[in-house]
């Protein structure tokens, strides 16, 4: 019988989740149905568990509810312990567990897709709301010499980096919040995107010289056009990524999760980029 799986979400129509899945099962001969479920905004709980009755195996979760999902699990990861949320739900003999795909998609883009090592370099990441503090454990992990968090609500990041100092994956970075008017003068080498701007067009208020020689700027967004901190970056001299391949990677971890195969990504982000 082929097992289903799902991603949840509101709005969900978007979600390219479904052709990704498709794309790793035909590739890996694995035989899973992948479909979209669109959830009432008071009704995710409900919704998930219509689904397992009706037989799922497990779901992908997106905005808004990837803290219900951490809260409705039996068995939470680590992972998404520290993310505090969770994008990954599996089903098996009556018990819901929980992990976040997310942090671990990102990490991989960077290092293993785009060639970029985190180690010894000064991260800049821009955001403390829930896409950011789903990535920071991960980043840390890679030991960056510096992560600073930039936030609109300075309360926010300096709570976030004072959460972190005293995990042991942080032992080998100097941590900080600032709010965004404090960047004056400091470079960094990476510099991520975790804020929701770029959904409505804007961008982060930045110094143009933060980008160092050789920095890469990643926008955990994507779109069909760059966003305006990717331009904003690329006409600074940096290198620019987009989040399609951290989305094909966190469906990666996904997949082996539910199946324990790792699929191959680089011919599904090269399908996504030229369908
Ligand atoms: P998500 O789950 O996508 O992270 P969120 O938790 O609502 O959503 O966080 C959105 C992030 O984008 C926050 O860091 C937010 O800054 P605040 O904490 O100050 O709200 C940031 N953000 C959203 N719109 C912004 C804007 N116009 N200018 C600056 N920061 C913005």
């Amino acid at each position: 019988m082929t097992d289903r799986y799902a991603v949840v979400g509101n709005p969900v129509a978007h979600s390219k989740s479904p052709e990704i899945h498709a794309a790793f099962a035909r590739q890996t001969g694995q035989d899973i149905e992948y479909s979209r479920l669109l959830a009432p905004l008071d009704g995710f709980r409900a919704t998930v568990e219509s689904f397992r009755a009706a037989g799922g195996r497990g779901a992908n979760v997106t905005v808004p509810f990837k803290l219900e999902a951490f809260d409705l699990a039996d068995d939470v990861s680590q992972r998404a312990r520290d993310a505090e949320a969770a994008n990954f739900l599996r089903f098996d003999n009556g018990r819901v567990s929980a992990d976040n795909t997310d942090g671990v998609g990102l990490t991989r883009d960077i290092v293993h897709n785009l060639g970029f090592a985190i180690a010894g370099k000064r991260v800049l990441l821009l955001g403390a709301g829930g896409a950011a503090q789903g990535v920071l454990t991960p980043l840390l992990e890679y030991g960056p010499s510096l992560l600073t968090i930039a936030n609109r609500t300075v309360e926010k990041a300096l709570r976030l980096a004072e959460t972190l100092r005293h995990k042991p994956a942080a032992a080998s970075s100097v941590l900080s919040g600032l709010p965004f008017g404090e960047l004056a003068g400091h470079h960094f080498d990476l510099v991520i995107n975790a804020t929701s701007i770029s959904l409505h067009g804007g961008l982060p208020p930045l110094p143009a010289d933060v980008f160092a020689a050789g920095a890469l700027a990643y926008d955990m967004m994507y779109g069909k056009t760059p966003t305006p901190f990717l331009a904003f970056a690329a006409a600074r001299g940096a290198k620019t990524s987009d989040g399609l391949g951290m989305l094909v990677e966190q469906a990666a971890e996904s997949f082996l999760l539910w199946r324990g195969v790792r699929p191959e990504t680089a011919p599904v982000i090269a399908l996504l980029r030229n369908p």
